[in-house]
């Protein structure tokens, strides 16, 4: 090892070769986890989404060409097993609509598995996402409009409606008939909406269901016969950390479990068997829809941010707040999900500042807080603390080690190594497959 990576955390070697690696957003989502999982997905043989649905927006770049993936794992791309656990909610016009464009790219999608127990998003689960923010008003959460929240509430609520189902024309007419009365009396006399009409709604998800048949299966079955075989599995969290239901900034948060925990839940494995987890870190932070957000800039640096990263949702286009590193959120991440190693992306797009700002810690009601607060009410009332670095002029898009960054930037990594104290495993400097450092071997 060169000299001046010995302030990098060194690697334990005796964690490199093991074969389940769960891949975590350590920020409020889109922090580049499809890049990373594309990425790692060339060495893996099973690639596994546990949690949230189609408010996904994962971008994956290879050779110039711009996929992006809402339901089907990265590992699609490399031809890999994929398998969507139950744990999703599942949109099947949404899937089937994924399905049909890569395999019209050429893409193999035979070996895209759906878990039987999935939910299934329903079209009253959209209308009410849609309904249910306007009605907050001032309060709206922002969210996606992609029924997520109303879906996983039907699954709590035990009145949701399973990908096994609509393969049983006579078990999902019995669901369906006694669940919609009651969805439609909601949509009457709340919304003063029109019923929504069963005969329609049946056909059209007993044809989706037919459709996926071939891929519907018991996935946690699927998975854990792949590692009992030794096969690599990777887990591609989406969302982040921040967006937990559990554990965000509530009631700014999705419904679902993007922490490392929520691989086991969303994909039937146990504990013992997850070996890594990575957290995913944006270089810097954003987030979008409502909610608090410390290190927001909503001047000019935020511009300057948004427009060099190119910070546009994946899924509704909606311009992502944009803000500074914080340190203070990334170590609450790391705690959570006990995250064995960092994937930092989209160094390059800070190239070009004179000085980059990370924030250490809050001051809050005269208080300086190191640990993040768990209320979002406090939450919104913090101040960050900077400290500042020196920023970087070159561009680093064409680095493919650490030693080809500029010294500035290396102390940038060293930087959130430190504060986090956990090593860091791979640099993305471009959207690119191949605009990637790899510090370690992995698997
Ligand atoms: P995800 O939801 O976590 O998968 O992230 P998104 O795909 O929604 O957003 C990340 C965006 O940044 C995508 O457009 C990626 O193509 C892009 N991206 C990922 N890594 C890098 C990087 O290192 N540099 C640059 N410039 N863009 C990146
Ligand atoms: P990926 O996987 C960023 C946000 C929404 C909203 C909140 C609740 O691409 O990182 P929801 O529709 O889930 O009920 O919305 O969560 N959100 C995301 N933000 N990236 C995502 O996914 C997101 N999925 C949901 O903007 O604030
Ligand atoms: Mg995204």
């Amino acid at each position: 090892m060169v000299a001046w990576i010995s302030g990098f955390i060194t690697f334990d070697p005796g964690l490199s070769p093991m074969g389940t690696l769960v891949l975590v957003g350590a920020q409020w989502g889109d922090e580049g986890k499809g890049k990373i999982a594309d990425f790692l997905s060339e060495q893996a043989d099973m690639v596994v989404r546990y949690q949230g649905g189609a408010n996904a927006g994962h971008t994956v770049v290879v050779q110039g060409k711009e996929y992006r993936l809402h339901l089907i794992p990265s590992g699609v791309l490399s031809g890999k097993t994929c398998v969507i656990g139950n744990g999703v909610v599942v949109d099947p016009a949404q899937l089937l609509e994924e399905m049909e464009r890569l395999q019209a790219a050429g893409f193999d999608v035979s070996r895209v598995f759906v878990s039987d127990a999935a939910h299934v998003i329903m079209p009253y689960h959209k209308l009410f996402d849609v309904l249910e923010e306007d009605r907050r008003g001032e309060r709206k959460l922002g969210t996606t409009g992609r029924g997520i929240g109303p879906a996983y509430r039907d699954k709590f609520s035990r009145v949701g409606i399973r990908v096994c189902d609509l393969l049983d024309a006579r078990v999902f007419r019995e669901k369906l008939e006694h669940h919609l009365s009651q969805v439609n009396s909601v949509l009457e006399l709340i919304y003063q909406r029109e019923p929504l009409p069963l005969e329609q709604m049946l056909e059209a998800y007993l044809t989706y269901g037919e459709r996926l048949r071939p891929h519907v299966t018991d996935t946690s079955l699927l998975v854990n016969r792949a590692i009992d075989e030794g096969k690599r599995v990777l887990f591609e969290g989406a969302q982040g950390t921040l967006l937990d239901i559990e554990h965000g900034t509530y009631p700014y948060v999705t419904s679902s479990h993007p922490t490392a925990g929520g691989a086991c839940i969303g994909a039937g494995v146990g504990p013992t068997r997850i070996k890594r987890v990575m957290g995913v870190v944006k270089a810097y932070v954003t987030r979008v829809g409502d909610g608090p957000f410390p290190t927001e800039e909503t001047g000019e640096a935020g511009a300057w941010l948004r427009a060099r990263g190119r910070e546009f949702g994946t899924t509704t286009g909606r311009p992502r707040r944009c803000g500074w590193l914080d340190l203070v959120a990334l170590r609450y991440a790391a705690r959570l999900s006990a995250l064995d190693s960092l994937a930092v992306t989209k160094l390059d797009t800070l190239t070009g500042l004179d000085v980059v700002r990370v924030c250490t810690a809050y001051e809050c009601d005269g208080a300086r807080l190191t640990e993040w607060p768990r209320c979002s009410e406090a939450l919104a009332r913090c101040r960050p603390v900077y400290e500042e670095l020196p920023g970087w002029q070159e561009d680093i898009s064409g680095a493919r080690r650490l030693e080809d960054l500029p010294p500035a930037a290396r102390k940038y990594l060293e930087a959130i190594e430190e504060a986090v104290q956990v090593p860091l495993a791979i640099v993305s400097v471009g959207p690119d497959r191949r605009e990637t450092i790899l510090r370690a071997e992995l698997f």
